[in-house]
């Protein structure tokens, strides 16, 4: 799957996937650096880069950008090709099957061109091969026929941006990763910045949301922008649903409660997650496949997922030996079981 798109191309020129929260609604990714809030080291870094690289007349260098899901790294890839006045085409590493997808690629790429291929960790190792010259010498070695009548080719690729995005760089092989020139790691969000963050969208979907709401909104996002506009857009329903104009902090009380995500932002599978190692396992060190089985969760998707966020927050160590309870964790499980007494006795 390949979209392009730029200043030479406005439209997007493949099919979208209809779970893609965009093509139904408005887009509240921002658009210029300028608009993008928080990262701000990233963003002093980019600048930099991004300017000295358009004095020079240049491509701004393949560019690397780590972190966990949903915290901005698509939004970049745009925001540099928009910095560069460049065309972007989109892909990502699983979807590149054989050296010909690659090399019709990168054959096909314009002077100056982005290309964002997404989870860049998960690109079949004989393709990286292929990478490696374009990304170094802008060329394309190929095999032209079969048999003992094979013989190898070089092409001349335009200079071009690749922004690699993955959530394991510790995954990417070490050639790969020394080939990118900037290395970004995306942060999880400070508060205030969720907030402006939730602010901004509420104001692009025409929601007014009051301090109160947006707080709790802000609080409840797990540091990731892409949860907080998941929940604006779940707010906006919900205030419609309870006849209100506003969303106000009882609405997105409500709302949260429905959803069954808790001030802190954990969700019942991160809950679950910490019962098994408070309760289950009494903080003895769980292995990532012990804790997909009990859990019914694919192992990628807790390390990648689930993971990131309790650790940031102080909930869960990984150890050698597997994972292990904090004591914030111990809290978070015993202060639950507090309420679900209160309630049953309620
Ligand atoms: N929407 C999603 N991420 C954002 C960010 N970092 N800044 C502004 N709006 C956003």
């Amino acid at each position: 799957m390949v979209i392009q798109q730029g200043q030479r191309q406005s439209a997007v020129t493949h099919q979208q996937s209809v779970h893609d929260p965009d093509v139904l609604e408005v887009s509240l990714r921002p658009r210029r650096l300028d608009e993008y809030i928080g990262q701000s080291k990233l963003k002093r870094h980019l600048r930099i880069h991004a300017g000295a690289a358009r004095a020079r007349e240049e491509p701004l260098g393949h560019t690397l950008l780590h972190g966990p899901p949903g915290l901005g790294k698509t939004t970049l890839a745009y925001i540099i090709a928009q910095e560069m006045s460049a065309q972007i085409r989109i892909t990502s590493g699983p979807a590149i099957e054989k050296p010909g997808d690659l090399a019709s690629l990168l054959t096909s790429l314009q002077k100056g061109d982005v290309l964002f291929v997404d989870e860049i960790h998960r690109l079949r190792p004989h393709l990286e091969e292929v990478l490696y010259g374009a990304m170094e010498d802008s060329v394309l070695d190929i095999m032209i026929g079969k048999g003992p009548s094979a013989r190898p080719v070089r092409l001349k690729l335009q200079p071009f941006t690749l922004v690699g995005a993955t959530t394991k760089a510790g995954s990417m092989t070490a050639p790969l990763r020394d080939r990118f020139l900037h290395h970004f790691k995306l942060l999880f969000y400070e508060l205030e910045e969720m907030q402006q963050i939730i602010a901004r969208s509420a104001k692009i979907l025409g929601v007014t949301i009051d301090d109160g709401a947006t707080k709790l909104l802000g609080q409840a996002s797990r540091a990731t922008p892409r949860i907080a506009n998941r929940l604006v857009r779940a707010v906006r329903d919900f205030a419609l649903v309870r006849k209100q104009d506003a969303v106000d902090q009882p609405c997105a009380e409500h709302a949260l409660e429905s959803l069954e995500i808790d001030h802190d932002g954990l969700d019942a599978m991160d809950r679950a997650l910490l019962h098994v190692l408070v309760k289950d396992f009494n903080g003895n060190p769980v292995g990532l496949s012990t804790l997909s089985a009990i859990l019914a969760e694919e192992q990628g998707t807790i390390e990648d997922v689930y993971e990131p966020y309790l650790i940031q927050q102080g909930f869960i160590q990984r150890t050698p030996k597997g994972r292990i309870a904090t004591q914030k964790a111990y809290k978070k499980v015993g202060v639950e079981i507090v309420q679900e007494t209160q309630m049953r006795i309620v």
